[in-house]
């Protein structure tokens, strides 16, 4: 079968699994329907991406692309098990996306090695860091799938402050009460660059501030162009109070996007 074919065909039985975690004679969970929307938004934010890098060849599209489609496969079963998209309340979803990828989709002509090359990148896409030891092949996937992910959510968080995706139910459901204020310890953190601990994390403010420290895991330039050219973290800002830590925070997040969009060596200090 020709590559767009073997596409269709998953893109189709993808849409069937998801379809399966609806209650019979009902209308998918409204969670249900923005992650099948998610999915195919990072698909399309992956395609982008990899073609605008030349680290990756055409051969690596297709397996790029089944990094995107599976990535967020657990999360029907997440939802409807535990009724949240918390893994600290309920269970890993990198790890349990990829079991779920090599045991229940079958990818015609992919071979074996590239096979475990897309389950370890949909496994570790949802880690604070990529671990030292990830062999030096898997890292470009894993790397990708990471900035698609982000850049998606990056869209749909904006959509939902202008406008809320989620009910109140929901957003509890996702572990932020919608609270006035922030937790400046958190916001130091994300000032460093450094991965913030879901626990920490008070309201729907700490979130959005969570999102800036993001800034220092993108990893294409092609990524920070699209942050930047979208004014996502402009937006975000807007959504948060007046604060000399949170306008800092802004600059320093920003300048990091700056520097890698221009194709520069990010320093050392600015990542992390
Ligand atoms: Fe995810």
């Amino acid at each position: 079968m020709e590559e767009s074919g073997v596409r269709q065909a998953l893109e189709l039985r993808f849409r069937e699994y998801a379809r399966s975690f609806a209650p019979p004679g009902e209308e998918p969970p409204r969670p249900n329907t923005l992650k099948l929307e998610h999915t195919f938004d990072v698909c399309a934010l992956m395609d982008r991406i990899i073609c605008g890098e030349p680290v990756f060849a055409p051969e690596q599209y297709f397996p790029a692309w089944l990094c995107a489609l599976f990535h967020d496969v657990s999360r029907f079963e997440q939802y409807r098990d535990y009724r949240t998209f918390r893994d600290d309340k309920s269970f890993d979803h990198g790890k349990r996306s990829a079991e779920i990828f090599l045991r229940d989709f079958a990818v015609p002509g992919l071979p074996a090695e590239e096979r475990r090359r897309v389950a370890s990148a949909v496994e570790f896409h949802n880690k604070p860091k990529l671990p030292d030891s990830l062999a030096p092949e898997i890292l470009p996937l894993a790397r990708a799938v990471r900035d698609a992910d982000k850049l998606s959510i990056m869209k749909l968080l904006n959509r939902h402050f202008k406008r809320p995706l989620f009910s109140r139910e929901e957003a509890v459901n996702l572990g932020m009460p919608d609270t006035p204020g922030f937790t400046e310890e958190l916001a130091a953190i994300a000032l460093r660059g450094e991965p913030v601990k879901h626990s920490m994390m008070k309201n729907v403010n700490d979130f959005k501030i969570t999102v800036f420290g993001w800034t220092s895991d993108v990893n294409f330039s092609v990524s920070a162009r699209f942050l930047l050219e979208g004014n996502y973290y402009g937006e975000l800002r807007s959504f948060l109070p007046e604060s000399a830590l949170l306008d800092e925070l802004y600059e320093v997040s920003v300048g990091r996007l700056r520097i890698l969009a221009e194709g520069r060596e990010v320093p050392e200090s600015c990542r992390s």
